[in-house]
C-alpha cells in the first residue's frame, strides 16, 4: 500500500532559491528509503515540505500525498495531528529540538496528552515506555535536556517521534552531531524500531554506504532534483548517473580495494539554486557531458530492474512486451545516443 506519494514537489525561497525541483519520491508501508547528496542540494528542505515546516514566504508547489491526504492542501489543525500520529521527523541537532527548561518525560508525554487523548497516568506509562524502546531507564524521564548525553539526546528525539504511533519516521542526518560509535548505535536502534514496528522511513545523510546499508531504496539529489533512485544496494554498488558514481566512489567499499585506497573525490561545489547552470545542472563538474547536457535539462527515465536516472548516457532498457513493469517506466523523451559524440 502506497504511503507516501510525492509528486512534482517544487520548493522555491524567497529570491528565487530553487531548492528543490520536480521531485517525485514514493514509499510503501514499511519501506525504508535513503536520500543522498551533497551539502545544500535539497535534501532536508524536501523533508521539511513533507510537513509543512518551511518558512513563511517559500513558495510550495505540487503534491505531496501521505495515506492519500494532500498535506500542502490540509487545513493547520489537521497537519498539526498529521505531524505526530502520520509522520514525525526526527532532526539532526537534538539539543536545539528539545525544550532546555522542561524535564524530558513531559516533552515526550505532551503529544501523547495533546493527540491521543490520554489522562496523565497513561501518558505517564506511554514515556517509561517509548523511553525504554529508545534505551534508555524510564527513570530517566525526570532528566533535564543538558543532564543527558548527545547520544542520549538522540534517543529522547526518537521515543518523541514514536509517541503518536506515527506510520513514517523522516530522520534528517539524525546522527551527523555524534561519534562514530554511537552513530552507528543510534542507527541500529532506529532501524530496528522501524523494522519491528513496520513503520516507513525516509532517512537522509550524506553518507551513501550507511544509506544502501540500512535501506530498501536509495534516492540522489543534485541542485534539487532527484538524478538517480533504485534499490539500495545497486545504486550504491553500481550507480548509472555520473554524480551518483563519483557520490558513491568517495566511500570505502567493502571488499573493493581501490575504493579504499583510492577514493575518488568530485572536484568542485554544487550549484548555487538561484543561479542553476543550463541544461543538466551537474554538467559543468561532468566528465561526460555532451553537447545536449548543456543545453537540455535531464529527467528521470526508466532504467529497468527498479531503477530510474536523469542523465543522457543511460540506456534505456528494450521493452519487449506491450506492458511496463515497475521501475521501466519509458523516459519523457527517448535518450538521444550521444555515446559517439566527439
Ligand atoms: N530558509 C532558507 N532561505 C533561503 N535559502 C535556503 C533556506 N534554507 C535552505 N536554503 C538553501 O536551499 C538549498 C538547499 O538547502 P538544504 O538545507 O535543503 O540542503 P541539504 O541537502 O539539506 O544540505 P546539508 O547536507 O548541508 O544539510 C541550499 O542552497 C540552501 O542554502
Ligand atoms: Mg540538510
Amino acid at each position: 500500500m502506497t504511503l507516501l506519494e510525492v509528486k512534482n514537489l517544487e520548493v522555491t525561497y524567497p529570491g528565487g532559491v530553487a531548492a528543490v525541483r520536480g521531485v517525485d519520491l514514493s514509499l510503501t508501508a514499511g519501506q525504508k528509503v535513503g536520500v543522498a547528496g551533497e551539502s545544500g542540494c535539497g535534501k532536508s528542505t524536501l523533508a521539511l515540505a513533507l510537513l509543512r515546516l518551511l518558512p513563511p514566504g517559500t513558495r510550495v508547489t505540487g503534491e505531496i500525498l501521505l495515506n492519500g491526504e494532500d498535506v500542502l492542501t490540509m487545513r493547520w489543525g489537521r497537519v498539526r495531528a498529521v505531524r505526530w500520529a502520520g509522520a514525525s521527523i526526527v532532526f539532526q541537532g537534538a539539543m536545539h529540538s528539545l525544550n532546555p527548561v522542561h524535564r524530558i518525560g513531559d516533552q515526550i508525554a505532551e503529544p501523547v496528552l495533546l493527540h491521543q487523548g490520554a489522562t496523565a497516568a497513561q501518558a505517564r506509562k506511554r514515556t517509561g515506555e517509548l523511553l525504554e524502546q529508545a534505551g534508555l531507564p524510564a527513570s530517566r524521564a525526570t532528566a533535564y535536556p543538558h543532564e543527558l548525553s548527545g547520544g542520549q539526546r538522540q534517543r529522547v528525539m526518537i521515543a518523541m517521534a514514536l509517541a503518536c504511533a506515527p506510520q513514517l519516521i523522516i530522520a534528517d542526518e539524525p546522527t551527523t552531531a555524534l561519534d562514530v560509535m554511537i552513530q552507528a548505535q543510534i542507527l541500529n536502534l532506529l532501524e530496528r524500531l522501524v523494522t519491528d514496528q513496520d513503520l516507513g522511513l525516509i532517512m537522509i545523510s550524506h553518507d551513501l554506504a550507511v544509506l544502501a546499508d540500512i535501506c530498501d531504496r536509495l534516492v540522489v539529489m543534485y541542485a534539487g532534483r532527484i538524478i538517480e533512485e533504485g534499490p539500495a544496494q545497486e545504486v550504491y554498488e553500481n550507480a548509472l548517473h555520473p554524480y551518483a558514481k563519483a557520490l558513491s566512489a568517495s566511500f570505502s567499499h567493502i571488499g573493493d580495494p581501490t575504493s579504499r585506497f583510492a577514493p575518488r573525490g568530485l572536484p568542485g561545489d554544487p550549484p548555487d539554486p538561484s543561479e542553476l547552470p543550463s541544461g543538466c545542472a551537474f554538467h559543468p563538474r561532468c566528465g561526460e557531458a555532451v553537447d545536449v547536457c548543456l543545453t537540455e535539462d535531464q529527467v528521470l527515465r526508466g532504467a529497468g530492474r527498479g531503477r530510474r536516472a536523469a542523465c543522457v548516457h543511460v540506456p534505456v532498457p528494450a521493452v519487449s512486451t506491450g506492458t511496463a513493469t515497475e521501475g521501466t517506466q519509458e523516459p519523457a523523451t527517448p535518450a538521444p545516443d550521444t555515446r559517439s559524440a566527439p
